[in-house]
């Protein structure tokens, strides 16, 4: 076992682990920290992570426009239905405008107008346009942007193709490093650290039917649920309206912010029948109408189509159409060229000529590890977690509540992982804590790696299997519309897979890039959030948000937090705890 020290450790190479190492770097620098080591860990080469899928843009008030910083925060908590918390809200919204324009001066190639200011497109749910995007590719420039940064710092460490086993905590509780495998050497590392910043994305990709990139398997959070810690909202699952049937690509909302209209099997635009009106011209979006719309009450209307026989069968089930035909071939190749190549590859129509099929998959994951709007974990009793910090997709920070508004979240990455690095490196030179050398943390080390190293070549249950029983599960029960009958069949199949998954078949022995071994570990991370996800979803017996529950369609009075968390032996516990809590409690600790 190889050991390492670092000051501050940051797992996840997206952007917002990018974000937050640099910030860290920064902080580091202007306290003269010459010596300061910021490790950089992901599971990929930084530049696979899933961040680089992101497409449509990231949202931010233009200076000296219409726009208002007032006006994205309404926006944000009216998409939010409750259970966003205003301060959070405050935090991105106010930081955001500097961030990206910051961004850019590292060589963001943000799309711009003809007076040279950045151009900004609609997202749905927005009363301004304020998406500022890089034509359809914005999460390839941003992270490769910020890569290229990283490049630079010679106190960045990067452990690139190292898996995240652990958390390593000391006996207060306090985070103090991570255990690794590292992939490339076929062996384990303990990175010990007086502050962790998890920055290890969503969960998405547990359902089948997902835009998720393969790796988003909710490693950090389950990290999270095994050190005890609470992880909310979990149930808030957004369903993006707009993907390709079998693949669930991503057919960016940026389509229809620039003009695009979706279309039944009659040709005919459906959504104000659905709650969406009144119809808007064609190729003149209108804020928050119809194509427009947030995103959850969009894939809401195309589950009441497709009941309503409104939808085009195919083998991947119903689909409607986007059509762009009107918006001209100069104009897709200019703001949405990647929408078309992937139109031509993976569904084998020209969006020139033809309109595209599409139906929702599950996007983002709004749920995560309870932390302040400046990334601080904090455990069940809401007291801070010393030295533990969160960012990005993984982090429940207040900013989304129950649905998130599109574009809201690659502004979070570069917001909240510059807050959470800032704060890591910054509580460290004030507690002038110091690496810790501790042989007791070396040993717990041990012990958590070989529990881990324990299931290669053993096990009967077929990984596979288990795989696609818990995606078939979620898509079919976990869904745009829920009820308590379909949640049990869920909770009742995840129980039986995650027995199942207590003798998981992995064949190969191997040390080096033993993928049999780190899929199956990605598998029990799925599978642990999604009876978490399940269990939330059971115990919220109303409809908000993300979570519409067909026996429960009305909103409840108070809107509550659901708060998961395991014991030691993986019993899952849920508590719904009022909003005005959780707020006023952020607010004494703050
Ligand atoms: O449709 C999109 O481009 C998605 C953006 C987002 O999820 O923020």
């Amino acid at each position: 076992m190889r050991v390492e020290h670092a000051d501050v450790v940051v797992v996840g190479g997206g952007a917002a682990g990018l974000s937050a190492a640099l910030a860290a770097v920064e902080s580091f620098a202007a306290a003269a920290r010459d010596d300061a080591v910021v490790a950089l860990v992901s599971k990929v080469y930084p530049m696979r992570s899933h961040t680089v899928a992101a497409e449509g843009g990231a949202a931010g008030v233009v200076p000296g426009g219409v726009d208002t910083a007032d006006q994205h925060v309404a926006d944000t908590m009216r998409g939010g239905a409750g259970l966003s918390h205003e301060d959070a809200v405050r935090f991105v919204v106010d930081r955001a405008p500097a961030e990206l324009a910051r961004l850019e001066r590292l060589g963001m190639p943000w799309s711009r107008a003809e007076d040279g200011r950045p151009q900004v497109r609609r997202f749905g749910g927005m009363t301004n346009p304020r998406t500022w995007f890089a034509a359809d590719k914005t999460g390839f420039h941003l992270l490769h942007t910020l890569f290229q940064t990283s490049l630079r710092e010679t106190s960045i460490h990067r452990l690139d193709e190292h898996v995240a086993l652990d958390l390593l905590l000391a006996d207060d509780g306090a985070a103090r490093g991570v255990v690794l495998h590292d992939q490339q050497r076929g062996e384990v590392v303990v990175v010990l650290a007086p502050a962790v910043v998890l920055a290890t994305g969503g969960y998405a990709r547990a359902w089948a039917t997902s835009t998720n990139a393969g790796i988003v398997t909710g490693d950090g959070l389950s990290m999270a649920l095994r050190a005890r810690l609470p992880l909310r909202d979990l149930e808030m699952v957004q369903v993006h309206p707009t993907c390709l049937p079998g693949s669930g690509i991503l057919i960016t909302e940026a389509a229809r912010g620039e003009g695009g209209v979706l279309l039944d099997a009659a040709g005919e635009r459906y959504l104000a029948d659905y709650g969406l009106g009144p119809v808007t011209p064609v190729g003149a979006p209108e804020a928050r109408r119809m194509e427009l719309g947030p995103r959850d009450q969009l894939s809401q209307a195309f589950w009441h189509a497709d009941r309503d026989g409104r939808t085009i069968p195919t083998r991947d089930g119903g689909v409607v159409h986007l059509d762009l035909r009107h918006l001209g071939k100069a104009f897709l190749d200019e703001r949405l060229p990647l929408v078309a190549g992937l139109a031509r590859r993976f569904a084998g129509v020209d969006p020139v000529t033809e309109p595209i099929p599409v139906r929702p998959a599950a996007h983002y994951t709004m749920g995560g590890i309870v932390a302040t709007p400046s990334g601080q974990v904090v455990d069940a009793a809401g007291e801070p977690v010393p030295g533990l910090f969160a960012a990005g997709e993984c982090a429940s920070t207040g900013l989304h509540g129950a649905n998130r508004l599109g574009s809201n979240s690659l502004v979070e990455t570069l917001v909240g992982g510059r807050a959470a690095g800032s704060l890591a490196a910054d509580a460290l030179r004030r507690s002038s804590a110091s690496r810790p050398t501790a042989p007791d943390l070396v040993d717990q080390a041990r012990g958590l790696a070989d529990r881990w190293l324990a299931m290669r070549g053993r096990g009967t249950e077929p990984p596979a299997a288990i795989r696609r029983e818990l995606g078939a599960v979620l898509d079919a029960e976990v869904g745009i519309f829920r009820d308590g009958d379909g949640l049990a069949r869920a909770a009742a199949t995840l129980d039986d897979l995650h027995e199942r998954y207590q003798d998981v078949r992995v064949a190969d022995t191997a040390d080096v890039f033993n993928s049999d071994w780190t899929q199956a570990l990605e598998l029990g991370a799925m599978l642990t959030v999604a009876r978490g996800v399940v269990a939330a979803a059971a115990a919220r017996t109303e409809s908000r948000g993300a979570h519409q529950r067909l026996d429960h369609p009305h909103t409840d009075d108070v809107a509550r937090h659901s708060l998961v968390t395991t014991d030691a032996r993986g019993a899952v516990s849920v508590r719904l705890r009022p909003v005005h809590a959780a707020v006023a409690r952020a607010q004494g600790d703050a």
